[in-house]
């Protein structure tokens, strides 16, 4: 494990600010390992050496990861697959085990979150929390502003009907249309199925966002770790 200086690890361990913890160490109030340390250029081994504040041992704060991944089609979002398909753990390659926030179907692409927090992740899939995922799909047909609307205020799938999602028809083809879909629910298949509902086939799917976050620039494949500024949301 690599060395860190005193007054980092008393600041990463939400003691006190890196220049506060410099004076908690300058005012022989910080021990390593039973000592007082007074040098503030000492260094200690984070996880094997103990030490205290006033006599109170400190901890470092749990860290997780948090990432985001532009899925590809034609990858599982499970960890694991039975038929041996490509997982998007395969597109990760770093040696922590994280697992996929909610899922993506094979054939879906965009914005999948990863994580190690199990805490976290379990929160953000429950429903109660509302959080709007947006997608694009392209599907087959031109679609009336009926079908718009019946998206907008719920259809049947599965004898279940979907909350009002927020809908607009962003280009059409001659034989296709591409519409924006935003929906807090997470039921299985579920934007293919409201627009099969309402007669159209999806042909392409991809999320563009999760909340507040968003796919990006990331190309399909790639994956950078959240920002402070987006874990803080996700937290929040
Ligand atoms: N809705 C779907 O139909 N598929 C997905 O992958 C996500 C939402």
């Amino acid at each position: 494990m690599a060395e860190e200086r005193l007054q980092k690890y008393i600041a990463r361990c939400g003691t006190a600010s890196r220049r506060k913890a410099e004076e908690l160490i300058l005012q022989g109030r910080v021990k390593v390992n039973g000592k007082v340390v007074k040098e503030l250029g000492s260094k200690i081994i984070p996880g094997k050496d103990m030490v205290t504040v006033d006599d109170k041992r400190i901890y470092e704060k749990e860290k997780h990861i948090y990432i985001k991944l532009h899925k590809p089609e034609g990858y599982v979002t499970t960890v694991k697959d039975q038929f041996n398909r490509r997982t998007v753990i395969d597109l990760i390659n770093i040696k922590e085990r994280i697992f996929p926030i909610g899922r993506l179907d094979y054939n879906t692409s965009g914005l999948l979150l990863l994580t190690d927090d199990g805490d976290l992740a379990n929160k953000l899939m429950h429903p109660k929390y509302l959080i709007y995922k947006t997608y694009e799909a392209e599907i087959i047909g031109r679609i009336s502003n009926d079908s718009l609307n019946a998206l907008r205020t719920g259809v049947l799938i599965d004898g279940y009907k979907t909350a009002p999602a927020r809908v607009n028809l962003l280009k059409e083809a001659q034989n296709t249309s591409h519409v924006q879909i935003s929906i807090h629910e997470g039921k299985n298949r579920q934007v293919r199925k409201m627009f099969q509902a309402v007669g159209h086939k999806v042909i392409k799917l991809k999320r563009i966002s999760f909340g507040n976050i968003e796919l990006g620039n990331l190309k399909p494949g790639e994956w950078k770790y959240l920002t402070d500024a987006e874990i803080k949301y996700l937290k929040e």
